[in-house]
């Protein structure tokens, strides 16, 4: 067996000050460490993959178990080192194990390959991913031998935690990734030799460089010069910081595939959307989850959709959200329309401002244009419903469902009492209530007839007290 990746993802985080696993915290809207398990997934199978777990460890498991890895319990946190060290009994069988942190987001498959394959063309015993930074304050420094002369690989001396640091090692720029490459007799051989004498008294991972120099094993190191794919996150901070990052990538790369986006940094794009060509997306704009638009969309400012399908030339207007819905094509939505999940809105069919939709379906070329709230319920191909109309799907104990027909006019103010039914081409009498079905072609009018009295108001005024 060849490479095995293991992802260290048991600690709890105590810089965050949260009480969520420091690697459940989202960043482009994935977790960190299902951002870490898919760039390893194509490098090995899931099950090459072991993601060490401990700190709600039910918790991290529940979340990566669609993606077939394994699992190793580290039930005691005792380090990055220990943490390891627990993986032997499943590892110890691999010619060689990638090492990544379950909190470092920003990896890519190219760069575990390129580890992969230095690592093995230097026959080196421990392989560092390194970075330089500006500000390498916090990260563990990868000591060098030759440190004027990075083109020497087999060079490291060292790796120092922060805290360990000498002063004159302080401003040492090039930072331990906490990524690694290793051959794997060599690291559990010398495993056993890691000790506690450092400032958490935690068996710490870095330590392995000193122990197999010593050992006269070759240890290496390649310099990444992507800084944000070795970036910890460590922080709430930091993590911000990579989201941004993130966001700004998935833009880009939507942009390359001829997606316009204004003002590309104020928007919200997760990693898992899809946008199609000659789609405009205005500036705050947020699309999350499973959502995919379609080519010819305009999507204005301060819109939110989520885990939704749009068609292709689809409008939304500023300020709409769209949740768990399918909108077809050239309907237009918003602005300030709240279509709510299970919503489909057909082609050409317009939902405007201040619309709600729940678990209903508008027919092609639709309207609800004004006011309304549309609940369970069914509305026919070119229906138009009028302002302020609601469908009362709640008799205060269950729901109820509309059935509207095509071609039905319902005046605006209408009151539809569920269950019910209204059939094709009828029409609704403007501020009725109705509460019984309507056959096809019927006018149904439900609400009190108009009574006129005559100079009444001015009787009313020309009145002493
Ligand atoms: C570690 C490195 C540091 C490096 C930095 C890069 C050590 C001692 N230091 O520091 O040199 O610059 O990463 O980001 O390794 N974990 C476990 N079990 C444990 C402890 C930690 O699985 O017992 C996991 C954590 O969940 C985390 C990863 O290991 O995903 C790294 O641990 P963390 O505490 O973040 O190490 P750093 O202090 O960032
Ligand atoms: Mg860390």
């Amino acid at each position: 067996m060849q490479l095995a990746i293991v992802i260290m993802a048991a600690g709890k985080g105590t810089r965050l000050k949260s009480r969520r696993p420091k690697v459940l915290h989202q960043i482009g809207g994935r977790s960190l460490v299902e951002h870490v398990v898919a760039a390893a997934a194509q490098v090995v199978e899931p099950k090459d993959i072991y993601v060490v777990i401990g700190h709600e460890a039910a918790a991290v498991r529940a979340a990566l178990q669609h993606t077939g890895v394994r699992f190793v319990m580290q039930g005691e946190q005792r380090g990055t080192g220990h943490a390891i060290q627990t993986t032997k009994p499943e590892v110890e069988g691999y010619e060689n194990l990638i090492v990544l942190s379950g909190d470092a987001p920003m990896i890519t498959t190219e760069t575990i390959l390129r580890l992969r394959d230095f690592h093995l063309e230097q026959q080196a015993a421990m392989t560092v991913l390194t970075a330089r930074l500006a500000d390498p304050t916090g990260y563990g420094r990868v000591i060098r031998k030759n440190a004027d002369k990075p083109e020497m690989a087999a060079d490291v001396i060292a790796i120092v935690e922060q805290k360990a640091l000498k002063p004159e090692q302080r401003s040492a720029p090039e930072i331990n990734s906490g990524i690694y490459a290793f051959r794997t007799e060599a690291l559990f051989k010398h495993i056993g030799e890691l000790s506690t004498d450092n400032a958490h008294g935690e068996y710490y991972l870095t330590q392995m460089a000193a122990l197999l120099v010593k050992a006269k094993e070759r240890v290496v190191a390649l310099e990444t010069a992507d800084v944000h794919q070795v970036l910890g996150a460590n922080t709430i901070a930091e993590m911000m910081e990579l989201d941004a990052e993130m966001r700004m990538r998935k833009a880009q790369a939507l942009m390359a595939e001829g997606v316009t986006i204004f003002r590309p940094e104020t928007s919200v794009i997760d990693s898992t959307v899809t946008v199609g060509a000659d789609t405009v997306v205005e500036p705050f704009v947020q699309l999350l989850g499973q959502t995919t638009i379609g080519s010819g969309c305009r999507i204005r400012s301060y819109s939110v959709i989520e885990d939704s399908t749009l068609g292709d030339d689809v409008v939304v207007r500023n300020g709409s959200i769209i949740t768990s819905s399918l909108i077809a094509k050239g309907a237009v939505i918003g602005p300030y329309s709240h279509v709510r999940p299970e919503s489909e809105i057909g082609e050409g069919a317009h939902v405007g401002n201040f619309v709600e939709t729940k678990k209903s379906r508008l027919g092609a070329g639709a309207k609800a244009n004004h006011l309304s709230y549309i609940g369970d319920a069914e509305v026919g191909a070119a229906t138009n419903i009028g302002a302020g109309t609601i469908t009362c799907n709640y008799d205060g104990k269950a729901k109820h469902r509309t059935t509207i027909g095509a071609n039905v006019f319902v005046g605006s103010d209408s009151t539809l009492v569920a269950p019910l039914a209204i059939a094709d081409g009828s029409y609704i009498a403007a501020g009725s209530t109705i509460t019984e079905d309507v056959p096809a072609d019927a006018l149904a009018l439900g609400r009190a007839r108009q009574t006129v009295k005559p100079d009444w108001a001015k009787k009313m005024r020309s009145r002493k007290n």
